[in-house]
């Protein structure tokens, strides 16, 4: 049977009833799925039956899965991400958990593992524990910088052509600086690296989005302190726009997928220490680097 979507909205996202991934995919749904990522960056497969072996196997339709940077820190496998309040034998951790404090940065707007020269292409994030419907909060929401750097203005654009954003793992400390310290090893294996702030997509005959972050640093390279913390404020503001959103309100079983290249992400802020919220996170490793408006592609 044919795969079956409906739009989300018109430039973002797609929902899916009709699909298990934690069956063997043929290669007519595979392309289909891919077709439709290229399409409009995120699907939501609803109605899923998914533990960590299935949900690994499904990604790995995508590509390689990346391993987390931190050693037994949030997950029992490596290459799943615990994205949760709970640990992973189930027990609702305190707010003051390092493993809380990783999910409170997640509402600031990211694209995962911007820290690594290759950042990663997709990200699959499956709903094991949701919140309740009177809860606030919670859902995962989105923000489209291929519309988003279309609607600049042309002087910002020009502004920003030779701009860089340095990104670094162990960043994170300065924004939340409760957590621990990452060990010689993890820093000597993730050294801060730099991406071009506007992205140049040679799979979308070189279109253009807005390429930044605000959980691991909150200046622009190149610039002076004030300055790059001017211009990045005035980025997450513009960027922080319903024009460009899709808000996804959360279901049990929702397999959602997103690619890490065009969306940014963050989580609405929810009662961590009333709800348990539970979710695991594959991610497709990025086999390129971030092109940016002056760089050689080959
Ligand atoms: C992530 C993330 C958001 C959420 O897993 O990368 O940012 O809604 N999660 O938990
Ligand atoms: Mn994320």
């Amino acid at each position: 049977m044919p795969i079956d979507f409906e739009n989300i909205t018109d430039h973002t996202g797609v929902r899916i009833y009709n699909f298990d991934a934690a069956k063997n995919v043929d290669e007519d749904d595979l392309n289909e799925i891919k077709k439709l990522m290229q399409k409009k960056h995120f699907i939501c497969f609803k109605n899923q039956k998914l533990d960590e072996d299935s949900l690994i196997n499904f990604c790995r339709n995508f590509g390689n899965l990346e391993s987390y940077p931190e050693k037994n820190k949030t997950k029992k496998n490596i290459q799943i991400f615990n994205v949760a309040n709970i640990s992973a034998d189930g027990e609702h951790l305190n707010e003051n958990d390092p493993r809380v404090v990783l999910q409170k940065n997640n509402s600031r707007w990211h694209t995962d593992s911007s820290y690594r020269f290759y950042p990663a292409l997709y990200s699959l994030l499956f709903g094991k524990e949701t919140l309740p419907k009177e809860a606030s909060g919670g859902q995962t929401q989105f923000s489209n910088m291929l519309l988003a750097y279309k609607s600049l203005p042309e002087d910002i654009k020009e502004k920003l052509k030779p701009l860089h954003q340095v990104h670094s793992y162990n960043d994170i400390r300065r924004l939340e600086p409760s957590l621990p310290e990452l060990t010689i090893d993890e820093k000597r294996n993730f050294p801060p690296v730099t991406h071009p702030l506007i992205r140049v997509h040679p799979d979308r005959a070189m279109e253009k989005s807005l390429f930044f972050t605000s959980n691991t640093s909150l200046e622009i390279g190149g610039m002076s302190f004030k300055e790059g913390k001017e211009l990045h404020s005035w980025l997450v503001n513009f960027i922080s726009n319903e024009e460009f959103y899709l808000t996804h309100e959360w279901e049990l079983n929702d397999l959602i997928m997103w690619d890490n290249r065009v969306l940014l992400h963050r989580v609405l802020p929810y009662d961590y220490s009333k709800y348990r919220r539970a979710m695991i996170r594959g991610t497709i490793e990025g086999t390129k680097p971030v092109y940016g408006p002056f760089s050689q592609i080959n």
